[in-house]
């Protein structure tokens, strides 16, 4: 039987076993990376130099949002920022939910319900 158990800082699987299974049978440990959280429900509208590095923030702690400030090191140990090089300079829509499938850029999937009805993260004061 796998149980799932979430922690502080991700998600735990592991197989319980009975006590009457045999030892080579033991339980299995495994991680997942922690599930970003939802720092806004609109993408953010971004003026881009290019060559220059960006790191767009991929957990959503960030107070600098779209980017990172490096809140994932404390809030959300196993991801980390997505860096970019832009070719050029551009306008475009960096995406604010964390759940878009075309990183970093906007792709519409905040319209989708799991995000519409999901709780929006607030960022604690420390
Ligand atoms: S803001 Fe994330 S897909 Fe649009």
């Amino acid at each position: 039987m796998n149980t799932l158990v979430k922690l502080d800082h991700g998600w735990i699987s592991f197989t319980l076993r009975q006590p009457w299974a045999p030892a080579t049978t033991a339980s299995k440990l495994s991680t997942l990376p922690p599930e970003p959280v939802i720092p806004s429900k609109k993408p953010f509208k971004v003026e881009l130099v290019g060559g220059k590095c960006y790191s767009w923030c991929t957990c959503g702690h960030s107070r600098k949002q779209p980017f990172c400030d490096g809140a994932h090191k404390f809030k959300a140990q196993g991801l980390s920022p997505l860096r970019f090089v832009p070719e050029k300079d551009a306008t475009v829509w960096l995406c604010g939910c964390k759940h878009t499938n075309n990183p970093p850029y906007c792709d519409g999937t905040h319209k989708q319900d799991f995000i519409t009805s999901a709780p929006l993260h607030e960022p604690a004061d420390s």
